[in-house]
């Protein structure tokens, strides 16, 4: 069977102030669309695998936001951690579950902050990579043709070498996660890089070998809670559990170390909603790349190119404002230039050591 593993416990800084600690990324509507990331990334998957399958792995502090965004999940189906700890802890944890459910499981495991503009191109890259998984021991991840040298993403070299099953699904020689500038250059420059999208397929068995081999540690604690899961005692044994996990993510731990790393290149309109840019580039804009949402009460003179969020209830003015970023939330306005967006994470830090 086709099991789903969302992982929602990321904070998403560099949106601040429209995304929070107490209210992140995930959980917000950032196109005016009516649903929120996490609930259109939940429907995608309604068309891989049945309601039933589909498991959330969050920080606990998020258990009410997403009852109330995803009410049609039971409560087994909503995994909390009471602690971060990055993707390594939260798949070790979803995987072995999952295994106890059903044993010969294939899973898919995917952020809940990314948009995909082609629904049907990746229902179809996941249904392939999923029939994949299913009988051979291999660890998947759909690979994206990279556009720039950004840091924050995974980069993967493959071979011509193909799964013998599949002749899409290439072997892969170097992972390399979040490398740093001159490396990323050289890595486009090259122009046989991928980024690694974070959507990973495998089966319950070939991750959790993985876990076996890789991180032992981390292998151990989860597995030790192999009579709970699924069961009402679950919560409690999470609770100690990830008081001894180290704080790493999958990537690090597992896809740059693994010899049954594979990757399927892919092209279905996939962004990752990493900064307000990437936000900007996929909003609609009227004719002078203004990019608004929600619309209504914003009037703009002499203004282009700038990405406007502000609450719904707020008449905002802007005139003679040219390639800025002005968004409002919880009482909190930040006007930046485009070009310096990275600086909010930064910004943030600086902002919460002031109070
Ligand atoms: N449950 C849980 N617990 N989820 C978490 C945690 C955690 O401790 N930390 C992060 N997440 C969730 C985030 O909410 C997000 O949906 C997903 O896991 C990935 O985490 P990010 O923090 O956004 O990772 P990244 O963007 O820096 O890097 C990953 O994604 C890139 C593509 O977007 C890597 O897989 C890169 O290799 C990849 O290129
Ligand atoms: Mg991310």
């Amino acid at each position: 069977d086709n099991f789903a593993l969302i992982m929602a416990g990321g904070v998403g800084s560099r949106f601040w102030p429209v995304s929070r600690t107490e209210h992140p990324k995930q959980f917000i509507d950032f196109f005016g669309v009516g649903k929120t990331l996490i609930q259109s990334t939940y429907e995608r998957f309604l068309r891989i695998c049945p309601p039933e399958n589909i498991f959330i792995v969050t920080n606990e502090i998020y258990i009410e936001l997403i009852k109330k965004q995803l009410p049609e999940l039971s409560d087994n189906q909503i995994l909390a951690e009471p602690i971060m700890r990055n993707t390594a802890p939260c798949i070790a944890y979803g995987s072995m579950k999952i295994a106890e459910l059903n044993p010969n499981a294939t899973i898919v495991v995917a952020p809940s902050d990314h948009t995909i503009a082609d629904q049907d191109g990746f229902v179809a890259a996941i249904d392939e990579a999923l029939a994949a998984a299913s009988s051979n021991d291999c660890l998947i991840t759909l690979g994206i043709k990279p556009s720039r040298p950004d840091t924050g993403y995974g980069y993967i070299q493959y071979v011509d070498n193909t799964l013998a099953s599949d002749p899409k699904i290439h072997k892969v020689k170097l992972f390399t996660e979040k490398p740093n500038l001159d490396l990323a250059k050289s890595f486009i420059q090259s122009g046989d890089f991928l980024w690694n999208a974070g959507i990973f397929i495998w089966s319950a068995k070939s991750i959790n070998n993985a876990f076996r081999k890789h991180l032992p540690d981390m292998f151990d604690i989860f597995q030790a809670g192999q009579s709970v899961y699924n069961t009402i005692d679950e919560g409690g044994f999470i609770g100690d559990a990830y008081q001894q996990c180290t704080n790493i993510s999958i990537d690090f731990a597992i896809m740059e170390k693994a010899d049954n790393v594979y990757v399927l290149p892919t092209d279905f309109g996939w962004s990752d909603l990493g900064t307000w840019a990437s936000i900007y580039d996929m909003a609609e804009k009227d004719y002078v790349g203004n990019a608004v949402i929600p619309s209504e009460q914003v009037i703009m003179f002499d203004s282009s190119n700038c990405m406007v969020n502000v609450p719904h209830e707020k008449l905002v003015i802007l005139q003679g404002l040219h390639d800025y970023i002005v968004v409002e939330s919880n009482n909190t306005l930040l006007i930046c230039p485009r070009a310096e967006e990275q600086s909010v994470k930064k910004i943030v830090a600086d902002v919460k050591s002031r109070f």
